[in-house]
């Protein structure tokens, strides 16, 4: 594996998405390294997380317990409290903020988003099997409210590893263990998130593709004011190269997750991430974790980690300042053209 930023290959010239009628998947002209698969204790593992880099990791029974979750045991034990259910008209699921669908004039919602009991998801699920308009993915946050037998497992879950680690990497703390249940095929395109991942597949496999943070020229996210942010704008099945002249240079990896096995997601890189189209029901859970405390010495120049940082809170600093969206770019336009291009 290229060190972090220095993937190897040469960019794409012709763009063609091939569809392997085998697996249902899309394979993308870009090229895509693997992302090693090894035993937690390797030293090799070790290695790549010391430095952000992602890995699959086997053995470490970190969801030991949950390796047994099925949907009717879920219905029996979860609970009766209300579930968040994402409804999406095709197989990928464009996150997007509640709280920032003002800042868009005329935003339209991807995605449907219900709260739901787990019977009527499992109900309503039934119902979708057959269905090519509509596709259901839950996305829920695993709390209290769950019943005695999956309070059982989860206090089973492998800790001891976790808290080892935690201290390992010198991250912050873990702030949510979101459980997904999914259809087959079921995506959640390109994007990146603030926080590392323990990315833990429970049932079903997953193929995931990943960019490192070097890529976000490449792969134009969205404004951080905008409900999408941190998604990339770029549809991987038909880019818009005149929009999106960079993406002809993204280089990222690829694995398969398989139940019991760990992807580490490093803070800030990118990943899409999709059930297999002739798969079953997936079922997956994260563990995710702050950055740890900045260093009082900060080293520059800046790694790419950093750079996504930096330019986030630039961006967030010109909403607040500005007042108006539409003002950032005039803005960032005046800085820049005839001074620094
Ligand atoms: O669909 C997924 O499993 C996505 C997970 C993630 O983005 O962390
Ligand atoms: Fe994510």
């Amino acid at each position: 594996m290229a060190e972090k930023g220095e993937e190897s290959s040469k960019p794409v010239e012709k763009y063609e998405v091939v569809f392997d009628e085998a697996t249902g998947l899309k394979h993308y002209p870009f090229p895509l390294e693997q992302v090693p698969r090894l035993h937690w204790d390797d030293p090799t593992a070790d290695h790549l997380m010391t430095h952000e880099m992602p890995v699959v990791l086997t053995g470490t029974e970190l969801v030991e317990p949950a390796l047994r979750w099925t949907l009717p045991y879920l219905e029996d034990n979860i609970g009766s409290s209300k579930h968040t259910v994402y409804i999406s008209k095709t197989k990928k699921f464009l996150y997007f903020d509640d709280k920032k669908v003002n800042n868009v004039p005329d935003f339209r919602e991807p995605m449907k988003k219900r709260e739901w009991t787990f019977s009527k998801f499992v109900d309503e699920l039934k119902g979708h099997i057959d269905r090519t308009d509509e596709y259901l993915y839950y996305q829920d946050t695993l709390t209290d409210t769950v019943g005695t037998s999956i309070k059982h497992d989860f206090v089973h879950f492998n800790w001891r590893w976790l808290n080892d680690r935690k201290k390992r990497y010198n991250w912050g703390q873990l702030t949510t263990n979101l459980l997904l249940i999914g259809q087959p095929g079921n995506i959640s395109p390109c994007h990146y998130d603030e926080q590392h991942n323990y990315f833990c597949q429970v049932m079903g496999e997953k193929r995931c593709m990943l960019f490192s943070p070097s890529n976000f020229d490449k792969l134009y996210p969205f404004p951080v004011a905008h409900p999408c942010d941190r998604q990339t704008q770029v549809d991987f099945n038909n880019p818009d190269f005149e929009k999106f002249p960079n993406f002809r240079d993204v280089k990222g990896y690829e694995c398969m997750v398989k139940p019991g096995e760990v992807l580490y997601i490093p803070m800030y890189w990118w990943h899409w991430i999709e059930g297999l189209p002739k798969g079953g029901i997936t079922i997956s859970i994260t563990f995710w974790y702050r950055s740890g405390p900045v260093p009082n010495k900060i080293q520059y120049p800046l790694n790419d980690q950093q750079k996504t940082a930096i330019t986030r809170n630039i961006e967030k600093m010109l909403h607040e300042a500005l007042q108006d969206p539409a003002e950032v770019a005039p803005l960032l336009r005046m800085i820049v053209e005839g001074r620094y291009i």
